[in-house]
């Protein structure tokens, strides 16, 4: 696909904004076209998964960095910013970690040895990490986890500790879904990232996933009270992982409400005092996470599974245009 319009990248740098994608290590092994199309459009990456510590600790002795390499050479060679996702999560954790049972001193040595060997190793090159990801549960609860069962509710303070001394000129985020606008989820993150802060945590910003569905009434007001409170903290927020689902058969409508709700979205990025990245989760809807987890669901990035730009791909040029 040949265009002569201007590419999202370049009309987001004339706004200030970084605007990446989750970058799938296999299609940018394997696909010419989505090598193409995200060098093209796209001024950030994050690995999607190969930054994750499944992916990177096949074996406690093992760090498995090809893929993760590749991603942060391919932004390299083309001027992209990378975004580190993600050091402490719940999920995609190898089973030797997982179920390990490890004590609290062996914990410290093997997550404080993973986030200085990992932020370590691509220092200058990663300006941001997800330190932590996802810490609680949708009621605004501490989600169970090995980090929470070895370290208690301390784990972000220590996690993000360690980060910082791996990398003090990365930015630390932390980064989380379904805490978009006003809600329990994201007055719990606002409670903890305000107490982080009070005990002079290195963090430096929040991660708002904004994993949407078009069918769903979205809270633009919500979500920019939401961003003011974090910048309000003195914290950078990021949009970090957007997608906006469609249910099967994807028709026009689905797709110009999809368009509308990316819009209003990049409007609120936009608008806020700080509100630095707009990522979002994939680059064509052909590796798309959402069909695998969401059945009968899918459709929802800015490129379609051809690797045509859509309504969405669109209305967010018009927006970063004017
Ligand atoms: O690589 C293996 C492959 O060898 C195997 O054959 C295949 C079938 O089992 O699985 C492949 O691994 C899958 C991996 O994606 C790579 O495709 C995992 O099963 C699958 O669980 C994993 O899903 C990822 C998911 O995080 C993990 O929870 C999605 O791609 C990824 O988009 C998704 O991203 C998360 C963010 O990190 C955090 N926020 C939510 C977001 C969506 O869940």
């Amino acid at each position: 696909m040949i265009t002569n319009k201007t590419p999202l990248r370049d009309l987001a740098k004339k706004r200030g904004l970084a605007v990446g994608a989750a970058v799938n290590a296999e299609a940018l092994r394997d696909d010419p076209q989505y090598r193409t199309i995200l060098a093209r459009e796209f001024g950030m990456a994050t690995c999607e998964n190969a930054m994750k510590f499944g992916p990177l600790r096949p074996s406690r002795e093992r760090f498995a960095f090809d893929d993760a390499d590749a991603v942060v050479a391919f932004a390299g060679e083309h001027g992209m910013a990378v975004r580190g996702h993600a050091l402490v999560w719940h999920n995609m954790l190898p089973d030797w970690f997982a179920k390990g049972g490890f004590t609290y001193d062996d914990g410290i040595d093997l997550v404080r040895g993973h986030i200085h060997t990992v932020v370590s190793r691509y220092r200058g090159r990663v300006c941001a990490w997800d330190v932590v990801n996802e810490a609680f549960d949708d009621r605004g609860g501490w989600r169970d986890s090995p980090f929470l069962r070895m370290f208690g509710p301390d784990y972000p303070t220590m996690a993000f500790h360690w980060a910082h001394e791996a990398d003090p000129d990365a930015k630390l985020f932390y980064n989380d879904y379904n805490a978009d606008s006003i809600n329990r989820k994201s007055d719990a993150v606002y409670a903890m990232v305000r107490m982080l802060l009070e005990r002079g945590v290195p963090i430096h910003g929040v991660g708002l996933q904004m994993h949407l569905c078009a069918w769903d009434a979205v809270y633009p007001a919500s979500v920019a009270a939401n961003i003011k409170r974090f910048n309000d903290l003195g914290l950078d927020v990021q949009i970090t992982e957007m997608d906006v689902r469609m249910k099967e058969p994807f028709n026009e409508s689905g797709l110009l409400q999809q368009a509308r709700i990316y819009r209003e979205i990049m409007e609120v990025c936009l608008r806020a005092e700080r509100c630095s990245a707009f990522v979002v989760w994939g680059l064509t809807d052909r590796y798309s996470w959402i069909p695998q987890t969401f059945k009968g669901e899918g459709g929802g990035l800015l490129f379609d599974n051809e690797g045509r730009p859509k309504p969405a791909y669109d209305a967010l040029c018009e927006v970063l245009a004017s």
